[in-house]
């Protein structure tokens, strides 16, 4: 049966579809077509437009079915379907400011269309905006309608309604008309005006301002009012009672609310009256406000409070400014200002904050006691009558007593040489003053700052004991000034009188014999000496020892040992000494010869080691000769 039907249905389409075919085998052909605006396409408002399409179409002669379109900026406003071939008239009667735009005709034939240029139609002119206020008379806070209409227009709107010449709101509608609720912030005289815009996109027109409505807003006689006692005098520490309250409330209807504040702080809100109490203090803005809100609107009532300060903040003070550990100290604690009319002097108390601390107070505001060992921060409470101040904080810091300083040479001392002395103490607050004494005159303060500072003093000494007459001092009190011990330093002689000596005596000196060429200075050991030959750059020996002289040996003489020989010597105070030359002449008898290179004496050896003696015959006891060792010996170089 369903097969049937299906199969039915398709016999018949296919037989209509041929006969549709057949009668649609019409010969036309469309030649043109325009779009025209009659009369003008510039008009004013309210001008009958008409919109004239003509279509040309040549055809074989039978009546086509011609469907028409009209388009306003690319949509279709308009279609219709005529067999006639009269001009398509479209009527736009009473032309409005939202017809402008551009406009295009389209005529379709079977499967043929034809679409015309575009005619821009221009309307200018928007109606007188008219604003109607439901009420000419309202309390504050209550609300009017206000209706502002564009009598006549078409099209899609913004609506502007103003107080003065301010904008105060703004509706979009699709139709000429639109409405605003409004309230006023202010009593009096108030007067609204409307005006409005027509979208023609890509534009908008502006339209002319209404009339305007004047409306008068009446005052409430509803108010807030603020309390506050004791009306005047006010102490701190004084209780206040403030009271925040509603006078000829008339609508009850309405929500009301009172807060209570003071400056940023909201104390207390409520709906018909609002209290509190509260300590007066001074230090607190003094301007209290009581706020009505009955809708939107606000009614205040302000009052300030001077408070008169009880007294002053206390200033904590230590006597002396500056202390050692575990000195005496005193710390004042005191309000410089009190009204003695509303406070007994013994309301006022001042403790100590730690309470802990070890100082004792037997008069009050006045703590007694040795300083710790280390910075303590104290702070002062002024109390009386409940309100408590306190001061800054002071902090102690004790100092530390400088210790016994040590004096001590910078480098070597020398004699006749500038050289640097330190003094300095292991502990001890800065600053300290050192002072470098010489027996009972002081040299030179230096004052110490900062850590890692040194004192420094540069002296000079002529003499070797002269160093031990210098001591210094450490003060860092005007109480007491440790004083270092003597200063305990080598001072170094610088070295003089060089001279060299050979032994065995000249001038026999054979080969075969040891000779020993002796060489001895005046000043401090050690020494480094060096012997020399001349002609040689070289020197034949160096040795440093800690005695003042020194010997070199040279064993098993020949003759090529003969020649000139000097030595030199040098100690810490650095400046280089130099002996005469010796000439030693090595002969071949057996027979020894003395050959004396100085001016002085010098003293015999007989060639047997061990003994010594003196050319002038001198007792032999009284030369000071080191034998213990055979290979070196040393004898004085003066006698
Ligand atoms: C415009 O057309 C309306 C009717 O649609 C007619 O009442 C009116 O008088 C015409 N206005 C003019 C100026 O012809
Ligand atoms: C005109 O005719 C076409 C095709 O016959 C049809 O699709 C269209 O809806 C008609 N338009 C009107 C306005 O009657
Ligand atoms: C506030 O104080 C007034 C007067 O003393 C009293 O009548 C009222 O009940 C109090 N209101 C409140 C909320 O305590
Ligand atoms: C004292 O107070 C200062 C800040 O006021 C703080 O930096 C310091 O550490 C305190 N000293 C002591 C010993 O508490
Ligand atoms: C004291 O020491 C300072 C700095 O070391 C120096 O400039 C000054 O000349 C010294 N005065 C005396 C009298 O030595
Ligand atoms: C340290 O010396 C300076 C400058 O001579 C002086 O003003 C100060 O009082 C001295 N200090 C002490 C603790 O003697
Ligand atoms: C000096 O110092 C040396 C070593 O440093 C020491 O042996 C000597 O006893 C000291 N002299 C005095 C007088 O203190
Ligand atoms: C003797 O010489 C030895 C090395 O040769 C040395 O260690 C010692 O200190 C010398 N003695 C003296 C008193 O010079
Ligand atoms: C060096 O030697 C001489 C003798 O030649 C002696 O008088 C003196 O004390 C010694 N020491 C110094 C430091 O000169």
């Amino acid at each position: 049966m369903g097969l049937l039907l299906l199969l039915t249905s398709v016999l018949l389409s296919n037989f209509f579809h041929s006969v549709r075919v057949v009668t649609a085998q019409q010969l036309f052909t469309i030649k043109d077509i325009t779009l025209s605006i009659e009369p003008t396409p510039d008009v004013t408002r309210d001008t009958n437009v008409t919109l004239r399409c003509k279509a040309s179409v040549s055809s074989s002669g039978q009546a086509l079915s011609r469907e028409y379109r009209i388009y306003k900026d690319g949509n279709t406003i308009y279609s219709k379907n005529t067999s006639t071939s009269e001009d398509l008239l479209y009527p736009l009667s009473e032309a409005r400011v939202s017809n402008s735009g551009k406009y295009k005709c389209k005529i379709s034939i079977e499967r043929k269309d034809m679409m015309s240029g575009a005619e821009k139609l221009t309307v200018a002119g928007l109606s007188k905006p008219v604003l109607h206020i439901n009420k000419g008379v309202v309390s504050e806070g209550e609300e009017v309608t206000a209706i502002c209409t564009a009598p006549g227009e078409t099209g899609s709107f913004f609506f502007y309604f103003y107080e003065d010449s301010k904008e105060i709101q703004e509706k979009q509608v699709n139709s000429n008309k639109a409405e605003a609720r409004l309230r006023f912030s202010s009593t009096g005289y108030h007067k609204i005006h409307c005006g409005y815009t027509v979208l023609v996109t890509p534009n908008s027109f502006k339209s002319e301002e209404s009339l305007s409505v004047t409306v008068s807003v009446k005052e409430l006689p509803t108010v807030a009012v603020l309390e506050i006692f004791p009306k005047s005098k006010i102490y701190e520490g004084d209780k206040l009672d403030i009271f925040c309250s509603v006078k000829n409330l008339l609508r009850s209807s309405e929500s009301i609310n009172l807060y209570l504040s003071q400056g940023s702080q909201l104390l207390s809100s409520g709906y018909s009256t609002v209290n509190h109490s509260m300590v007066a203090l001074a230090k607190d803005p003094g301007e209290f406000e009581c706020r009505l809100e009955i809708g939107n609107v606000i009614k205040c009532d302000t009052k300030a409070v001077s408070v008169t300060e009880l007294f002053s903040v206390p200033t904590l003070n230590m006597y002396p400014a500056e202390v050692f550990q575990r000195e005496y100290m005193t710390l004042t604690c005191r309000s410089e200002s009190s009204a003695s009319e509303r406070l007994g002097r013994d309301e006022l108390t001042y403790t100590l904050d730690p309470t802990e601390s070890p100082l004792i107070s037997k008069v009050n505001g006045v703590f007694y006691g040795r300083a710790l060992l280390y910075d303590f921060n104290y702070t002062c409470v002024a109390k009386a009558k409940e309100i408590v101040k306190r001061s800054e904080t002071l902090t102690v810091r004790p100092k530390v007593s400088v210790s016994t300083p040590k004096i001590s040479v910078v480098g070597r001392a020398v004699i006749g040489q500038s050289f640097k002395i330190l003094c300095q103490s292991d502990i001890g607050s800065l600053p300290i003053n050192y002072t470098l004494l010489w027996g009972y005159d002081q040299l030179n303060t230096t004052t110490v700052k900062e850590p890692f500072q040194q004192a420094l003093f540069t002296v000079t000494v002529r003499k070797s004991d002269e160093i031990s007459k210098y001591m210094c001092e450490a003060r860092n009190s005007p109480k007491e000034a440790p004083l270092s011990k003597r200063l305990n330093a080598t001072v170094i002689v610088p070295l003089t009188n060089p001279t060299l000596t050979v032994l065995p005596h000249l001038p026999e000196i054979s080969e075969g014999d040891n000779l020993y060429l002796i060489c001895g200075v005046n000043g401090t050991p050690p020494v480094t000496f060096k012997w020399y030959r001349v002609g040689n750059e070289h020197p034949l020996y160096t040795i440093t020892t800690h005695r003042n002289n020194t010997d070199y040996r040279v064993s098993a003489l020949s003759k090529e040992h003969s020649g000139m020989y000097y030595c030199e010597a040098i100690n810490h105070a650095n400046i280089l000494v130099r002996s005469d030359p010796v000439t030693i002449e090595v002969r071949l008898a057996l027979w020894k010869k003395v050959l004396i290179g100085g001016f002085y004496a010098a003293p015999l050896y007989d060639g047997t080691e061990g003994r010594v003696t003196n050319g002038a015959r001198d007792s032999v006891a009284s030369l000071p000769v080191d034998i213990s060792n055979r290979s070196s010996y040393s004898i004085p170089a003066t006698v």
